[in-house]
């Protein structure tokens, strides 16, 4: 699905904590959101993913307004996963019960995602058991097990190991390259965000300051918060 923004605007008090004119994400391609803390990522990313009001402006998806059959198709994964206290199995499952699959389906399409993570074996146990990096899987698989075409992500990877960033990263790509599954994803790994992303938006103060391909935004960026922000990360 492609997004298209137009004239943005949140405010809370008085603070404009979001002001975009425009903005066009396209269908297929994989967008990092970078910037630092405060300058509104989270609260963009809630907007389009239909979890928050914006207080002016409009979004279109392929042109239509967000309405109920879009929304099935969009999920979102907040920075600290909230799983339901029950088990691995029937949190990945959720997803799939909500929009009525049959159990054969469900139960297939569970197992098959559990191995695609590596989570096979946590399936019976406590969800809200697991440790932080297993969570991040856990509410991954849950967020993928539909086969959305929005992947709207608040910084996925942040505290965990190696080994599991990159499995995730490598889930992501696989359903983006065969699927055309669009994510955007907010991160504060430039590594990543120039490995995993086609292309990247960075934002400071509500706005939009640099969009473009990713490793020309994070290698070589044109403005100057953008070099000042990119400075304090080795690379
Ligand atoms: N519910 C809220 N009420 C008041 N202010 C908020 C609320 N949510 C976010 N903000 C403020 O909006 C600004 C942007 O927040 P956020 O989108 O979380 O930024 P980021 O994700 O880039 O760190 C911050 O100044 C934050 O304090
Ligand atoms: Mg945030």
């Amino acid at each position: 699905m492609d997004i298209n923004v137009k004239s943005l605007n949140k405010v809370y008090g008085n603070k404009a904590v979001v002001n975009i004119d425009t903005l066009t994400l396209r269908k297929g391609k994989i967008y990092g959101i970078i910037g630092p803390n405060g300058a509104g990522k989270s609260t963009l990313l809630r907007i389009m993913a239909g979890l928050e009001d914006a207080t002016a402006g409009r979004m279109f998806y392929n042109e239509s307004l967000l309405n109920d059959r879009i929304l099935r198709n969009v999920t979102y994964m907040d920075q600290r996963p909230y799983l339901l206290r029950t088990s691995v199995f029937n949190n990945i499952a959720y997803p799939l019960k909500i929009r009525k699959y049959d159990k054969k389906t469900i139960e297939n399409k569970t197992r098959e995602i559990m191995r695609e993570f590596k989570i096979g074996d946590l399936s019976s146990q406590l969800a809200t058991s697991l440790s932080g990096g297993e969570s991040q899987k856990v509410a991954l698989a849950r967020a993928l097990v539909f086969e959305p075409q929005l992947l709207f992500l608040d910084e996925p990877t942040a505290n965990i190991d190696p080994n599991s960033i990159e499995l995730i990263e490598k889930v992501i790509l696989k359903r983006n390259r065969e699927k055309g599954m669009t994510p955007i994803i907010i991160t504060h790994n430039m590594a990543q965000a120039k490995r995993l992303c086609d292309e990247v938006i960075f934002m400071d103060e509500g706005k939009i300051i640099e969009f473009g391909e990713s490793k020309q935004v994070i290698l070589d960026p044109q403005k100057e918060s953008t070099r000042k922000f990119l400075s304090i990360y080795a690379m």
